[in-house]
């Protein structure tokens, strides 16, 4: 009898969508399909630059940056990732030129309007998180129709991360529990880390795994930060627009190398 555990094959769904990248390929057939990140979440970085070293401005950046969204969230989806969430706009990038802000919001409503026939294709259920109410009034709106319409998708769940601050997060957390705990709703001696994880606004989301940040930045940038406290970083020189499905299928294959020991030491003879 083989000594090799059974390993599952690579979806068909993927394969069908690698048929003309031979490293996106080889990778899918390296992975371990039954171990797979539960949560990948992902900063984008590097738009700028890619777009100052083509001497394009700033937002063609961002623009190029939707092909790399899109690719990251198909191959999520057809891999048959529980849960993928990208940053793509911070509690601190109001401090951005407005034209900028502006442009970010639009590429952001011009994708939501563009993606949802294949958001349903592949029944990819879509939310948002992060101080919503501070978004401009339509843009809140189609975040509210776009995940209206995905709510009974049963696949992927993609999370966008808007005017969104991890410490901002926990605050916000914290209050909630507060007001509980004056109204009589919650027992202050009961409040503990699952307790105050459920105030989170990734309460609904599977455990964070895996941390992909793109242009070779070594910081976290005030994302998700109750979340990776276990979660292993991977971080690859690529600018965000040149990120392709192969890089994401890269990450997962190499987050499957890692010793997750969560404090604790490595087994016997490991
Ligand atoms: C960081 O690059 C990128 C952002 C702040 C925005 C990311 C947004 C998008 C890719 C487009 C909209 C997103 C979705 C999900 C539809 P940077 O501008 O900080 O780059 P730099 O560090 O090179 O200046």
């Amino acid at each position: 009898m083989s000594q090799r555990a059974e390993v599952a094959a690579a979806p068909a769904d993927l394969l069908e969508y690698l048929h003309s990248d031979p490293r996106g390929r080889e990778l899918a057939e390296a992975i371990d399909w039954g171990h797979l990140p539960r949560q990948v979440a992902i900063i984008m970085d590097g738009n700028g630059r890619w777009a100052s070293e083509r001497d394009l401005p700033r937002v063609e950046g961002h623009r190029a940056g939707i092909t790399a969204v899109r690719e990251a969230v198909e191959t999520a989806a057809r891999a048959g990732l529980q849960a993928l969430t990208l940053y793509a706009f911070s509690v601190e990038n109001w401090k951005r030129p407005q034209a900028e802000i502006d442009a970010l919001m639009e590429l952001l409503k011009e994708y939501l309007a563009r993606e949802l026939p294949t958001l349903l294709r592949h029944s990819i259920r879509f939310t948002a998180i992060g101080r919503l109410d501070g978004l401009p009034d339509d843009v809140q709106l189609d975040i509210r129709d776009a995940a209206a319409a995905t709510a009974h998708n049963t696949g992927l769940r993609f999370v966008i991360a808007l005017n969104y601050g991890g410490r901002a997060e926990i605050l916000d957390a914290a209050r909630a529990a507060v007001a509980d705990i004056a109204a009589g709703r919650l027992d202050a001696a009961e409040l503990d880390e699952e307790r105050l994880a459920g105030y989170l606004y990734t309460r609904d989301l599977p455990e964070l795994d895996l941390l992909v940040r793109t242009s070779g930045e070594l910081r976290v940038s005030n994302f998700l930060l109750w979340q990776i406290a276990y979660a292993e970083i991977w971080v690859t020189d690529k600018l965000w627009p040149d990120f392709r499905r192969a890089d994401l299928l890269q990450a997962i294959a190499d987050f499957q190398r890692r010793e997750r020991r969560y404090g604790a030491v490595a087994p016997a003879g490991a």
